[in-house]
């Protein structure tokens, strides 16, 4: 950028208000980091396509990571990293591909499944990846990636493993958890934090497996330090288990949404989920730390530096969704270096980045607990941001209905026998309104912000969902066959994502008719290592297994043989004395939100203000469209990213679309269709003078359009 143009964009940001004489320096043109910059602001300085040319948008490339393959996909949630003129991503099927970023060239492809000489592989699933890392000394270069319980470091030049890391070059994040590692299930989906000489790690985990955060030595795999998210005897925090064994046999509260990091000071940023048994709380009594905290951790040694929880004794699933985002924010002209936490609430937590003192004012307030819930204690009180105003609606009323269907009085009377009191109402047998719903408001994408302007960008869903709880009957016990047994393991272990009549709901598929897919043998693999958004189930038994593969599979000689494995009141965690019915969106008989529009939204707030500066409807549905109907907004996964061309790019919608949108006033500048809808984040780079937009389009999250293709656009070369 010459100094001319430099001083004209001086010259433009003293008209509109800000102060010219902090302008930081062009310190983010790359993308060598998941979410552009350690920070995670997803911003780039490039500006090369403006708001002037971007209507001129056009596909540079597509690389099939797949190679066209027609077989099943998964989403793609990956954002692409590039180092040095190479795009590195993870195709649906786990592949890690390194392409030429300018052409989309394939340089070479590393697959797990056949490079693999770990003897713990058999045990991986395959799952999901929302991206890598990298690492590089001198020559030594090198890509991070997960799969399943495994670590591994390919050689970014080669992709070829490197065998002096772990074991032939894996490890298996199984091991050190301080639980028997046979019994855990682990397998990050987000990418792992690089400091200095030392990678930091969480995961998706199992309902029995604690979701600690870890440091690991790059160069070796040795486990440097470990901070337990659920607190052993006599670390700070034990205290607000009332099951002073939690620590032996509670699950989850993991950093599954990744990190951001502040190198100078070496803080690693995360936020944790929500302990095991999402919505029963009955054997998990306390506010339990450091379940749905905001996290600021040493990251050379693991010491806790200051936390901040967002949900005590959560019930409704409100795990915190993406990492804290590092943000330098201006308070009475002064500067102060904060992260920024957008949650699937609908809330923007503030924190001074050293203290964790909240920089807007948060309120504790009495909240409802009259629950019916036998055992159940839910917190008298939930921090509540004051400002800024949360991002989407916390209460569905009957004043919110959808009236743009011709049965709306039948979403009336079934609202009507709905628990609908607002945030945190308490769940209920008879079914409970959540809104913000399970996948937000925010969700894993994460915001985006401009550190020039402190304007945050954060895209959010509108969704209402019905929460049922069941009591989970033990009057049956014991068992007498395998058929008993497998179906009251199902109702404890499965139904929550496939429904209690295996129908399935949102994003997780019908299993009725799977007899004529799976052999037992495989369906006993499948349970072992889960798949993509599915767990494993490692910590059952094989008679626990048999019998539900026994009941789902319809074998009937099986079914009526003597059930000899554990009753459930024997297993640990596994018997709570409520589960619930599983993930279900209050919907219209056609499928759509029962709720009114807006469905999906992207909102422009002022960190510095806590002000709204724009919100707009994001998505569409095109048979409404037609009928007249304006933009309803549609669901959205996957985050934006806000350039220094004025723009933000983002796909993220169920309707397929990539878009270009004014950043200073919410103006669609440009949309284009994706062969698959980009559940994904996208990726701003440049090569040889050339910028590019890259955005994986996975498609499948709805069930519809399913592709392998990574597409780059760029403005046209000049003639
Ligand atoms: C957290 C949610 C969740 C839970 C709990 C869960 N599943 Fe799944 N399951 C999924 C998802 C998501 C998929 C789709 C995986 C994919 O993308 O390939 C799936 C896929 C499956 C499939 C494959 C369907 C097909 O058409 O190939 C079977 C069979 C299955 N699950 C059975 C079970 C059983 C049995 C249990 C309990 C032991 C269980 N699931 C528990 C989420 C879940």
């Amino acid at each position: 950028m010459n100094v001319l143009k430099n001083c004209l964009l001086l010259y433009v940001l003293m008209l509109v208000g800000f102060s010219a004489c902090d302008q930081p320096k062009k310190q983010y043109s790359d993308w060598r980091v998941y979410g552009g910059s350690h920070e995670n602001l997803k911003y780039s300085d490039l500006d090369q396509i403006d708001t002037t040319n971007v209507t001129a948008l056009q596909p540079a490339w597509i690389y099939h990571s797949e190679n066209n393959d027609k077989t099943r996909f998964g989403p793609i949630e990956s954002n692409s990293i590039i180092i040095d003129g190479t795009l590195y991503g993870v195709s649906p099927k786990m592949k890690l591909f390194a392409v030429d970023a300018a052409t989309g060239k394939e340089k070479w492809v590393f697959n797990p499944a056949d490079s693999v000489t770990n003897k713990t592989w058999h045990r991986s699933s395959v799952n999901m990846n929302r991206g890598v890392s990298y690492w590089e000394e001198g020559e030594d270069k090198r890509i991070i990636y997960t799969v399943g319980p495994i670590v591994f470091e390919v050689n970014a030049v080669t992709g070829k493993l490197v065998p002096s890391f772990g074991k032939d070059g894996g490890i298996d994040l199984s091991i050190g958890l301080g639980r028997d590692e046979k019994t855990v299930s682990i397998a990050p989906t987000s990418p792992v934090a690089v400091y200095k000489n030392i990678f930091i790690v969480s995961g998706l985990v199992g309902d029995e497996t604690p979701g600690h955060i870890r440091g690991f030595d790059v160069k070796t795999g040795e486990q440097k330090w470990i901070f337990h998210t659920i607190p052993w005897p006599g670390e700070p925090g034990y205290e607000t288990w009332e099951d002073t064994a939690a620590y032996k046999h509670m699950g989850s509260t993991n950093a599954w949404s990744g990190f951001s990091l502040d190198e100078k000071r070496g803080i690693v940023f995360a936020g944790t989920g929500n302990p095991t048994n999402d919505m029963y709380g009955g054997e998990r009594l306390g506010d339990g730390l450091y379940a749905n905290c905001v996290l600021a951790i040493d990251a050379m040694t693991g010491k806790l530096r200051w936390h901040f929880q967002t949900v005590h004794h959560d019930v409704w699933d409100m795990d915190i969704s993406s990492p804290p985002v590092c943000v330098t924010v201006e308070r009475e002209g002064k500067k102060i270096d904060a992260v920024a936490q957008t949650t699937k609430t609908g809330f923007v937590f503030v924190f001074e980045r050293e203290t964790g003192k909240p920089l807007f004012p948060i309120e504790e307030r009495p909240v409802l607990t009259n629950t019916p819930i036998r055992g159940e204690k839910l917190s008298p009180t939930q921090p509540f941001p004051v400002i800024p105003e949360p991002f989407a609606r916390q209460k569905l009323t009957v004043n919110d209905l959808n009236t743009l269907v011709d049965d709306s009085a039948e979403i009336r009377q079934r609202f009507l026998s709905f628990r609908s009191e607002g945030i945190f109402t308490p769940p209920t047998k008879e079914g409970t309104i959540i809104l913000p719903g399970y996948d937000g408001g925010g969700e894993w994408g994460g915001p985006a912000v401009d550190p020039h302007t402190n304007i945050l960008y954060v895209n959010a869903n509108e969704m209402a969902w019905v929460l049922n709880i069941v009591e989970n009957k033990s009057d049956e016990l014991p068992f007498n066959t395998n058929l008993e047994a497998g179906k009251s393991l199902y109702s404890l272990h499965c139904m929550s994502c496939h429904g209690p009549e295996r129908l399935g709901a949102g994003n997780y598929p019908s299993i009725i008719g799977v007899e004529k897919k799976y052999t037992a043998a495989k369906f006993n693999e499948l349970l072992s290592t889960g798949r993509r958004m599915m767990p494993g189930f490692n910590h059952l038994t094989s008679q626990e297994k048999n019998a539900i593969t026994s009941f789902i599979l319809d074998l009937k000689t099986e079914q009526s043989k003597k059930y000899t494995g554990k009753t459930p009141e024997q297993t640990t965690n596994a018997n709570p004395g409520f589960g619930f019915t599983g993930y279900n969106k209050f919907l219209t008989k056609q499928g759509y939100p029962a709720i009114s529009p807006p469905w999906g939204t992207l909102n422009a707030i002022d960190l510095n203000t806590g002000k709204y500066v724009w919100q707009i409807p994001l998505g569409e549905y095109e048979e409404l469209k037609q009928k007249g109907i304006p933009t309803t907004g549609r669901e959205n996964y996957g985050g934006p990213v806000v350039t220094a061309g004025g723009l933000i790019f983002i796909a993220a919608t169920a309707d397929g679309k990539f878009r270009a949108i004014n950043k200073s006033n919410g103006k669609i500048l440009f949309e284009t269709e994706l062969p698959a809808p980009g559940v994904a984040t996208p990726s701003v780079y440049m090569v040889n003078g050339k910028q590019y937009v890259v955005i994986a389009c996975g498609g499948s999250k709805w069930g519809g359009t399913q592709s392998d293709a990574y597409v780059a656009f760029a403005l046209p070369d000049k003639k």
